[in-house]
């Protein structure tokens, strides 16, 4: 299938170029760069003109002005350009530059079958309040005419919004998507379907009756579905996203004065905060009080796979709901298998032919090793029927084999299931036995696969097995992924430019989509701190993320892995989070602080903050676990004795006068003290400081958890303790 090579040419690809333009293997090419430049200076300044005489001195003889891509001018400073490793030696030196670096392509983070296989394709509401709140979406664009996105009943954009409709080719702004932009293709309708469902997943309409061909059927809404929409269309139909690009939103969205903003994009490593785009535009946006959401990625689950690390984000990994989609085979002698799948195909109650073979045994044109796995078909053995498929390389060569459906070979059970673009279903390794040897047995094998139908999941909420895990390497002191939200088998809006499988033969369109991905998981939590805001209108972007921190549900982690890298502080509590008692929070200064201490040079640093004297005089590596994150972790070597203190400060947003206790989750390998063991609040937004002691005496490589929870009896303010033991 010529698809899927052209696709692992395209993985290999992007790995050459990488290590290509790491070893500057003698290609100077010119290569599209960013020039990070930091912030915009107070004085008045002029940032084009600026970019441009930069360009010009490394242009000698020729027009720059073709290689400048996208200035960077509205909330921090920068651009892109066409750069010759030359060129960009050059600039790197010249004064107020931060960091030049290799635009690239980062993916959205959704999972469909091909991205499991390395097959990346790339309650109680103010509604007044609610629709002063806009959700800048950084994605593939909107389907503008989606019901979710509907304005009846909106009143005229809020007074203080500063964006505009920018839509392009086609595209018409309403009192629900008040602003659009696009930076890629010539519109910002969505060509591809992920912006669509994550922009309706975060601020959709109620949709009443949506469904997947009669699947899942329900309201659909996002989690302020009277809050506005901003869409910056970042990746192109094909889902690829330039980082150039993604900076370019940014610098917009911040300008254009978003409340928060929802990016369900990233990489797939963890990268220098300094050279990595979307902790730039982030930070900017922090800068400005806005708490931007991000996708922890969708690795299959190695550890440290999660690529959001910036402490000024919010990072969400994928949990499941409880609903299931299970999907049954009857087979000809009634016997009923039931399998996984998102099959909204109906045969009506006929049964059909079951393939017994899918191509012949000595055929050159389909081996039987790749017709066993359905990959090529032997359409006079297999036309009008059902095949089998003992793995799974796609649903089944239709266009080679026209076959009517097919049942395949499950190859994680534990991954979820996504559209078919064919009647089909997966079996368990199991079950596909008993099916086969009824096929061998049977003179006319023959079966019904029936529509899918959705069941209770009980064990819900458990975390994605593609959703990335920490631990942050990058900076160990701060937990990653913060939290985890529903990601598995979401039902939202889509484009009705492609079809829900995605595969090529797929001819249907659909208003609502389900897929899954922590691409799904990011615009819940948006959503969320957007209801937040709509309580708290004045906290700050890290007062939003304590409050969703703290709240979370504790959840139950596998037995072979740590769960708090799997999902962080624990599962999204909306409701608990828009009451969090106690809060941790960081003002700009303090990330500065961090900044320095993790030895960030002091005139970059300076860029970057916009402030003189950032870093002080003592720059201590060891202070960096005292930036007062609402989760507590460090890495400490094996088989030594260690004494760890934990600086930090809560502020009351409960009640005035009130009481909070501290207690320890215990874990026998480490012992943790608290000091005070209770803060006594004497009234509202009063802030308290203890300092909590880890110690423990020479463990062996292993990572030991626990927890600290203040409560008042009412609320519970509880953060996660890791202590990475390691040689
Ligand atoms: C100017 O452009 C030409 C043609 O694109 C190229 O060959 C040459 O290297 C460029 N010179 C500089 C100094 O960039
Ligand atoms: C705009 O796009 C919609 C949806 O694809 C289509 O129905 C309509 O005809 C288009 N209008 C124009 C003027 O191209
Ligand atoms: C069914 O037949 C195929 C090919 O004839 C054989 O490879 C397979 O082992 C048989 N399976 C069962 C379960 O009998
Ligand atoms: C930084 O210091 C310079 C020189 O002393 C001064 O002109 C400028 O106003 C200061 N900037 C800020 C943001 O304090
Ligand atoms: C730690 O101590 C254990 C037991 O004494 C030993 O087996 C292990 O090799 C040591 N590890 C390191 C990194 O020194």
């Amino acid at each position: 299938m010529v698809r899927h090579l052209s696709l692992v040419f395209c993985v290999s690809f992007i790995l050459a170029c990488t290590f290509l333009s790491k070893c500057d293997a003698g290609d100077d090419n010119p290569k599209l760069h960013i020039v990070y430049m930091g912030s915009l200076p107070k004085t008045p300044y002029s940032p084009s003109s600026h970019h441009l005489s930069m360009m010009q001195q490394v242009f000698v003889e020729n027009d720059s002005t073709n290689f400048l891509i996208h200035s960077y001018k509205r909330s921090f400073n920068g651009f892109a350009a066409m750069l010759t490793n030359h060129q960009k030696e050059k600039i790197s030196q010249m004064e107020g530059v931060v960091s030049v670096f290799p635009s690239k392509n980062l993916q959205l983070h959704t999972t469909r079958s091909w991205d499991f296989l390395g097959l990346s394709k790339s309650v109680k509401r103010n509604r007044a309040i609610e629709s002063d709140v806009v959700i800048g979406v950084l994605d593939t664009g909107v389907w503008p005419e989606s019901d979710s996105f509907k304005d009846e009943g909106f009143g005229p954009v809020p007074k203080n919004w500063k964006g505009s409709c920018v839509g392009g080719k086609n595209f018409t702004c309403n009192n629900k998507i008040i602003g659009a932009r696009y930076y890629i293709e010539d519109t910002a309708r969505d060509l591809n379907g992920h912006g669509s469902h994550t922009a309706s997943t975060a601020a959709g309409n109620y949709v009443h009756r949506a469904s997947l061909f009669g699947l899942a059927k329900g309201t659909a809404r996002g989690g302020v579905p009277f809050a506005r929409i901003a869409a910056y269309k970042v990746c192109g139909g094909l889902g690829l996203c330039d980082s150039s690009a993604i900076l370019s939103a940014f610098d917009d969205a911040i300008a254009d004065g978003v409340s928060i903003i929802s990016i369900s994009i990233g990489s797939s490593y963890q990268e220098n905060f300094e050279e990595d785009t979307i902790a730039i535009g982030s930070f900017h946006a922090m800068a400005g009080g806005i708490l931007t959401v991000n996708s922890a990625g969708n690795s299959v689950p190695s550890p440290a796979s999660v690529s959001s690390v910036s402490p000024w984000m919010l990072s969400v990994a994928a949990s499941t709901i409880d609903r299931r989609f299970i999907d049954k085979v009857v087979l000809g002698n009634e016997k009923i298998l039931t399998g996984k799948s998102i099959n909204s195909f109906s045969l009506n109650g006929k049964k059909f032919l079951i393939a017994k073979k899918n191509s012949e045994p000595d055929s050159e044109k389909c081996s039987k090793d790749s017709a066993d796995i359905c990959e090529c078909l032997d359409r006079s053995l297999v036309e009008g029927k059902i095949v089998l498929c003992n793995g799974f390389s796609g649903y089944a060569d239709y266009e080679g084999g026209k076959p009517i459906g097919s049942i395949i070979k499950d190859f994680s059970e534990s991954y979820p299931p996504f559209v078919s673009p064919l009647p089909s279903l997966f079996l368990s390794a199991n079950d596909y036995d008993i099916l086969r040897s009824y096929t061998n047995s049977s003179k006319i094998p023959k079966a019904e696969i029936l529509k899918s139908e959705t069941i209770k999941d009980p064990n819900a909420p458990i975390v994605a097995i593609f959703s990335s895990r920490g631990p942050n390497t990058l900076v160990p002191e701060i937990m990653k992924p913060d939290i985890s939200a529903p990601g598995v088998d979401i039902l939202a809006s889509f484009s009705q430019a492609v079809s829900p499988s995605d595969d090529g033969y797929d001819k249907r369109s659909t208003k609502y989509n389900i897929i899954s991905g922590t691409s799904m998981s990011c615009p819940h939590v948006a959503g969320i701190a957007a209801y937040l805001k709509t309580f708290h209108f004045d906290w700050s972007p890290s007062a939003i993320k304590s409050a969703i921190m703290t709240s979370a549900n504790p959840m139950k982690g596998s037995k072979d892995e740590v769960g708090e890298y799997a999902y962080g502080s624990g599962h999204v509590n909306p409701i608990s989070a828009v009451h969090p008692g106690l809060i941790y929070d960081i003002s700009l200064d303090d990330y500065i602080k961090m900044l320095c201490n993790l030895g960030y040079d002091s005139k970059k640093v300076k860029l970057i903050s916009g402030k003189n004297n950032s870093c002080s005089n003592t720059i201590d590596r060891s202070l960096v676990r005292d930036l007062n994150y609402p989760a507590l972790s460090i890495d400490v070597k094996s088989n030594t004795s260690f004494t760890i203190k934990f600086e930090r400060t809560v502020t009351n947003v409960g009640i005035g006068k009130s009481i909070y206790k501290a207690s320890i989750l215990p874990n026998p390998k480490i012992k943790i003290t608290v000091v005070p063991e209770t803060l006594s609040f004497k009234s509202l937004y009063e802030k308290q400081s203890f300092v909590l002691t880890v110690t423990g005496n020479e463990l062996p490589t292993q990572t030991v958890i626990s927890s600290l929870l203040w409560s008042n009896g009412i609320q519970n303010v509880r953060s996660p303790i890791i202590v990475n033991v390691s040689n």
